[in-house]
C-alpha cells in the first residue's frame, strides 16, 4: 500500500481527513501528524503491535520510550498514578504546549511504550490536527518524532516522507511546524524535578512556575560523558545529518571573534583536504566566511534563539541535500532556548573543538 498523504489547513483541518487517519490508527496502523514542535509518528498507545511498528519504522531501539499525547487533562490520570500537585500547576500553565512530564506509570500503559520503565511521559500538543486526531481516536496517541532514529526531527511532511515514506501508512501534512524543535521533558517523579531533555519551553520558565530549581544533569546539556540510564533516549546519537558535524565551543565565556576565527581555520583545513564544507553560522558572523567558498547557512540572529532553534533541523537537512561532508557549527550561550540549541548541536556532533 502506498503511503497516504493528506494535505490540510492547520487552522481548520478537514474533518474527513481526521476521520480517515483515525480509522487507520484504530485498525492498528501508524500515521505521522504535525504537532507544534515537530511531526510525530503515531500509534494508539494500547495497541502493542502498532507500537512495535513505530519502533521498527524508525529503527529505534526498543528501550527508548515514547511520549503519550493527550487531548484532555483527564487522560493523564488513566496513564499515570500518584500525579503530584506540581504536575497540575504545569498543565494549567503550559498545556496545550511543548512540555512533556514524566510521571509514575499506570498499569494500563503497556511496557512496550515505556521501554520497560515504571514511568510514563505525557504531553498535550498545541496543534489543532494533533488534538483532533487524539479526540477522533478516543485514546492517547504514542508518538516519537517521525524521523529515522538518529536523524534530525522532521519539521515538514516532506522530511517525514524522506525518512519513513516506505514504512508508514500515512502522513497528515499541515505545513511546517511552529517551534521546529522537540518538547522539553521533565521528570516529576523525583525531587527536585530533573530536566531530561531541554526543548521548546525554556527550563527557566518552568522553574518560575514551580518556584524550585530544576536539576540540569550534564547529559541534558548534551555532554555525553554523563549519559545515564534514567534518561533512556540520551544514550544514542541523535539529531544528526549524514555529514560529520564539528562543533566549536568556548572554554569559558563565548567570544564571537575567536569562535569565528577558529571556524574559518577549520573550514579552510577541511576544504584543502578536499572535503565539501558547510558552515552553520549566524547573521552576526556570516560576513566572516563569505570569502571561503564553502556552503553557508545562517540560523538567523543570535538575539532570536526561537528562530535559530526553528531553523536548526531544516538547515542540517539542507546541508545534506547540498552534499556537504563536514559541517562546522558555532556555539550559543546556554540560557533559555540556547540550552536546547547546544544540547542538539552537541548530540549531532561527531567532534567538539574547544577554543
Ligand atoms: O516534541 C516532542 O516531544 C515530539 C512530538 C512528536 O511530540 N516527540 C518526541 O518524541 O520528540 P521522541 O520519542 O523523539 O523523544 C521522546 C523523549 C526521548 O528522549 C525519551 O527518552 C523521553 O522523551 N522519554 C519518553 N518516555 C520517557 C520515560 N518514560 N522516562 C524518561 N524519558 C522518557
Ligand atoms: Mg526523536
Amino acid at each position: 500500500m502506498p503511503v497516504r498523504v493528506w494535505r490540510v489547513d492547520p487552522s481548520s483541518p478537514d474533518p474527513r481527513v481526521i476521520e480517515d487517519a483515525a480509522l487507520i490508527l484504530k485498525s492498528g496502523g501508524i500515521v505521522a501528524f504535525p504537532t507544534e514542535t515537530v511531526y510525530g509518528l503515531g500509534a494508539v498507545y494500547h495497541m502493542v503491535e502498532a507500537v512495535r511498528k513505530v519502533f521498527l519504522a524508525k529503527r529505534r531501539p526498543m528501550d527508548n520510550p515514547l511520549i503519550l499525547h493527550v487531548s484532555r487533562e483527564s487522560q493523564v490520570f488513566e496513564l499515570a498514578v500518584d500525579v503530584p500537585v506540581e504536575a497540575s500547576e504545569l498543565f494549567k500553565k503550559f498545556w496545550p504546549g511543548p512540555l512533556t512530564l514524566v510521571l509514575p506509570k499506570s498499569a494500563r500503559v503497556p511496557g512496550e511504550v515505556t521501554g520497560g520503565l515504571g514511568k510514563v511521559a505525557v504531553r498535550m500538543p498545541a496543534h489543532n490536527v494533533a488534538l483532533r486526531l487524539i479526540e477522533a481516536v478516543g485514546a492517547p496517541i504514542a508518538a516519537p518524532s517521525a524521523n529515522l532514529s538518529g536523524r534530525p526531527s522532521p519539521t515538514t511532511a516532506q522530511h517525514v516522507l524522506e525518512d519513513l515514506g516506505e514504512s508508514i501508512d500515512g502522513v497528515i501534512d499541515a505545513g511546517e511546524t511552529l517551534y521546529g524543535v522537540e518538547s522539553t521533558v521533565i521528570d516529576l517523579t523525583v525531587s527536585p524535578p530533573v530536566l531530561l531533555r531541554p526543548g521548546s519551553v525554556p527550563v527557566e520558565e518552568v522553574e518560575r512556575v514551580l518556584g524550585v530549581k530544576i536539576a540540569v544533569p550534564p547529559f541534558a546539556r548534551g555532554l555525553e560523558e554523563a549519559e545515564r540510564a534514567f534518561a533512556p533516549g540520551t544514550r544514542y546519537r541523535h539529531y544528526s545529518p549524514w555529514a560529520a558535524l564539528v562543533l566549536v565551543e568556548p572554554r569559558g565565556a563565548l567570544e564571537l571573534s575567536s569562535v569565528a576565527e577558529r571556524v574559518r581555520e577549520l573550514a579552510a583545513h577541511y576544504k584543502s583536504a578536499g572535503r565539501r564544507v558547510g558552515i552553520l553560522c549566524t547573521d552576526e558572523t556570516i560576513h566572516s566566511y563569505v570569502d571561503l567558498g564553502v556552503e553557508l547557512i545562517s540560523l538567523g540572529s543570535r538575539g532570536d534563539f526561537f528562530g535559530m532553534a526553528k531553523r536548526l533541523y531544516p538547515s542540517l537537512r539542507e546541508f545534506d541535500s547540498r552534499r556537504v561532508e563536514v559541517i562546522i557549527a558555532e556555539p550559543v550561550e546556554e540560557r533559555g532556548l540556547g540550552l536546547t540549541l547546544m544540547n542538539r548541536l552537541r548530540k549531532a556532533s561527531s567532534q567538539r573543538i574547544l577554543v
